[in-house]
């Protein structure tokens, strides 16, 4: 039996520390809130102690070597790109997203092209079994033959296996399934997950070598592990995408490495996962302009812009409470723009079913959509096709104001580049780029300048 290091139960409201579990702090009465750590030596270092150990010494910031953080580029560009130009060394990331969103064909993916390049790469899988992942590698396009797989949970025993590989990049698929045997908690509990992310952490920092952490998020980001880890890692990515769509998109959500709020777009084939170069194309590439409830918007992906199509569908309701269905969209903005269009523009929606969908798979944040949304559900109201040489771009207020949005010259050049040349857009911005803009003070506005 290995010695038991000891552990103590840390209360994550107010500190305090308990020598055993309980489901209450004693101090601050929250319930819940006691997390296993270990537990902390009380070593104190005097100055002549200091000058003989291997603590750190304090440099001026002018004296640091700026070519530091030097980067390994994957080759899978997308990937590349939203970690601020390539993989740092010595960088602790988290993969989020949820189960089944792709996290692990990705990281299989980017391990196959680094070890093409002669990087050594270690995969840990806690998850599935070997034979798994050799199903997943014969699918993915890349060789993935070369990559060096450790079907292995415990923490230690993963960060020796990478020290005597020499592992430049280690993979641990997933955070939760990996334990510390310090600890007596059980897997994925929050005292687990943060003690094995500190001791991989310790190892990267110490070795070089840059760990990826896969870390499953439910819908509602129910689990508490990973998100407890986003303050200490480096970087923060989230794979995104509806379940029932091929695009996905990675986002970084924290990156002290390069700029946050990029995104890489993907499109998830037999073969893996392939980068989508032109997300705008292929977003659109399944419009039928003559159809009516169709409408085009660009939305700001980071600072990428990037075309959707919106579309709404309005039928008479059969009975009972007329329906709203949103895909995509909030639906308590839905309702809003409902309201608005109901009560500024005259258009009555009392008495039919109303389905507005984003193409996809993409989710509307910003309110910089909600004219396209408008506009799309005017024209399934009117049975009428919107002109399809046009791009909407706007916020609704609720007095039926249009607003003007933020980086629209962005949002317009990209829209030309697609082939449109006009834009319907707030009255209140200054006209710029080469689409022809048409200014919309207010939804009357908008629906004048349709009819005509
Ligand atoms: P996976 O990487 O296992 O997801 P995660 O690690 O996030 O749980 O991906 C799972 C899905 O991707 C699965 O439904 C199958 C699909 N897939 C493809 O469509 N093509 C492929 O080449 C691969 C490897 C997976
Ligand atoms: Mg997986």
């Amino acid at each position: 039996m290995p010695r038991k290091i000891r552990s103590v139960f840390r209360c994550t409201e107010c500190g305090f520390e308990h020598p055993k579990w309980a489901g209450r702090c004693d101090s601050c009465g929250a319930w819940n809130s006691l997390v296993e750590e270990l537990a902390s030596s009380s070593r104190r270092l005097s100055p002549a102690t200091l000058t003989s150990s291997n603590d750190a010494e304090p440099v001026r910031l002018a004296d640091i070597d700026q070519s530091a953080a030097p980067r390994v580029r994957s080759g899978l560009t997308e990937f590349d790109y939203v970690l601020g130009g390539g993989i740092v060394q010595g960088s602790v990331t988290i993969v989020g997203g949820e189960p089944g969103i792709g996290k692990s064909t990705l990281l299989l993916q980017c391990a196959a092209l680094l070890e093409k390049q002669d990087v050594p790469v270690l995969y840990v899988s806690g998850e599935e079994s070997a034979e798994q992942t050799r199903l997943r590698a014969d699918r993915i396009g890349e060789e993935a033959g070369l990559v060096r797989l450790l079907p292995e949970v415990r923490v230690e025993s993963i960060i020796a296996r990478a020290e005597l590989l020499g592992a430049k990049v280690v993979i641990v698929d997933s955070i939760q399934t990996t334990h510390s045997e310090d600890l007596e908690g059980a897997p994925g509990n929050v005292g687990q997950v943060r003690e094995c992310a500190a001791k991989l952490m310790r190892f990267a920092k110490g070795s070089g070598a840059a760990v990826f952490l896969v870390g499953h998020v439910t819908r509602g980001g129910v689990i508490a592990g990973p998100k407890t880890l986003e303050h200490v890692v480096d970087t923060v990515l989230y794979f995104e995408g509806e379940p029932n769509n091929d695009f996905r998109i990675l986002r970084a959500v924290k990156n002290r490495f390069g700029s946050v709020d990029e995104v890489g777009i993907f499109e998830m084939t037999a073969q893996g996962l392939r980068p989508v170069a032109n997300p705008s194309a292929a977003f659109l590439s399944g419009r039928n302009p003559e159809s009516t409830g169709s409408a085009v918007t660009a939305l700001l992906e980071g600072t990428r812009p990037v075309l959707v199509e919106i579309q709404a569908l309005a039928s008479r309701t059969a009975y009972g409470t007329p329906q709203r269905v949103a895909t995509g969209l909030d639906h308590r903005r839905l309702a809003v723009l409902l309201a608005v269009l109901e009560r500024r523009a005259g258009l009555p929606f009392n008495d039919l079913d109303v389905f507005v969908n984003v193409t996809g798979g993409v989710r509307l944040i910003e309110p910089a959509s909600d004219l396209a949304v408008v506009a799309a559900l005017w024209s399934s109201v009117q049975n009428a096709p919107l002109p399809a040489d046009v791009i909407f771009l706007g916020e609704v207020g609720l007095g039926g104001e249009v607003r003007p949005v933020s980086s629209v010259e962005r949002r317009l050049t990209e829209a030309q580049r697609q082939g449109f040349s006009r834009g319907f857009i707030s009255a209140r911005t200054r006209a710029l780029s080469g689409v022809q803009s048409v200014p919309i003070e207010h939804l009357g506005d908008l629906v004048r300048a349709l009819a005509a």
